[in-house]
């Protein structure tokens, strides 16, 4: 289940609020501009996952300019799965927006806004998307599994650029099972 908790950026100890109900966690999260919606959820295979879902992505396409999609799969057994799991734990920004649907799955979204640090635990039927230059970080955890929907405007233009504040040590990382 999706959950999201809400910190003070400098108490990582008690959450301000937290919340598993989407339509707060939507409510919650568009004054920072921050887009979460719940899709239909559908069983589909990775390779289905664009055809299945294709009238949600067009719908989004149009409205946030996005030009490509990919979809990416991770499993407990991927050889690299702790250097991609490092490779996004730390706080970071993009040129771009960082958008996703959670096809399968589930990783922990953190973002960083308006003194508050928003812990996102994003689950199958999940759709985020962090505007560009916001402050964020993510952990698909030590077993991670999640197959996404990815959309960009030019990927290319999606690369991590880290910020140098070491906050996201702070605070509540992805915990298997959680949820
Ligand atoms: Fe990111």
């Amino acid at each position: 289940m999706s959950q999201l908790a809400i910190y003070h950026e400098a108490d990582p100890g008690t959450p301000l609020e937290t919340t598993d109900d989407p339509l707060q966690i939507a409510a919650a999260l568009a004054p920072i501009g921050v887009r979460f919606e719940r899709w239909p959820v559908q069983d589909c295979a990775a390779d289905d996952a664009l055809g299945v879902y294709a009238e949600e992505i067009a719908r989004l396409k149009k409205s946030g300019g996005y030009q490509s999609v990919d979809v990416i799969a991770m499993a407990p057994d991927h050889p690299d799965r702790a250097a991609l799991r490092q490779k996004f734990l730390s706080e970071h920004r993009h040129a771009e927006d960082e958008v996703r649907f959670f096809v399968e799955g589930e990783g922990l979204f953190t973002l960083h806004e308006d003194g508050r640090v928003f812990n996102l635990l994003c689950t199958r039927g999940d759709l985020i998307a962090v505007p560009a230059n916001m402050r964020h970080w993510f952990d698909m955890g030590a077993e991670p599994r999640f197959t996404a929907i990815r959309l960009f405007v030019n990927p290319d233009g999606w690369v991590a650029h880290m910020t140098g504040d070491a906050i996201a040590d702070r605070f509540p990382r992805f915990e298997k099972g959680a949820a």
